[in-house]
């Protein structure tokens, strides 16, 4: 099971034009029981992320305290990235290899998608995408990174409010009705 988790703006922004996530880290939290984070990550073998992500995981959160995530790491790129002490494979393999490679590493357990939206989206036309799942800040920006840059039918699964989100789980049904005759 891939399952792209994410915040979001109530417009659809994963981050903002320059990357910028504090619209995000000052809102209320709350509980947020199945849709929490640690609930989350216990039943996750494995990660995909794209480059912009990577390095901004390196600029922030393991800028002190060294790579943040113990499983084994796919970074999409093109291009010679900085490595760092974690599990971390550098990748522009087919998203079909890397999805098969990541369920081999994973053990059974679940694969996480961290970002961004058009890579998320790459695995949903391979129809490898099983659920998105957003906790949805509100606040606008008016642009930024998308969330899922496609055309898809999803199925909404569950919805709870926790603090300031809207959190929502929907199975992905596939490619949009009205393009799956064309
Ligand atoms: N709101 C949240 O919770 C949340 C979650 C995750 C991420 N984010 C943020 O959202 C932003 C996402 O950035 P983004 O939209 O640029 O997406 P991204 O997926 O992080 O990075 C895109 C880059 O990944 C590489 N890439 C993508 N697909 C590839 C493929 N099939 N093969 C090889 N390389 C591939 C390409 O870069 P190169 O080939 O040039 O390296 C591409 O330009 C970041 O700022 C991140 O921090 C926010």
């Amino acid at each position: 099971m891939l399952t792209y988790y994410t915040a979001t703006t109530l417009d659809g922004w994963i981050a903002d034009p320059d990357d910028s996530l504090d619209w995000l880290f000052r809102q209320e939290e709350g509980d947020s029981g199945d849709f929490g984070f640690d609930v989350f990550m216990a039943r996750v073998g494995a990660l995909v992320m794209g480059s912009t992500t990577y390095e901004w995981v390196l600029a922030h959160e393991a800028a002190g305290n060294g790579w943040p995530f113990a499983l084994p790491t796919w970074v999409m790129t093109h291009r010679e990235l900085p490595a760092r002490d974690g599990d971390v494979r550098f990748s522009s393999a087919d998203v079909r290899d890397v999805h098969a490679e990541m369920t081999a590493a994973a053990g059974g357990r679940d694969l996480w998608l961290v970002g961004g939206g058009d890579l998320a989206g790459q695995f949903a036309q391979a129809r490898l995408l099983d659920e998105v799942v957003v906790s949805i800040a509100p606040v606008t920006l008016g642009a930024g990174r998308p969330l899922l840059p496609r055309r898809l039918d999803l199925e909404l699964v569950a919805a709870a409010v926790n603090g300031s989100f809207v959190s929502a789980r929907y199975r992905v049904a596939g490619p949009l009705l009205e393009d799956r005759h064309r």
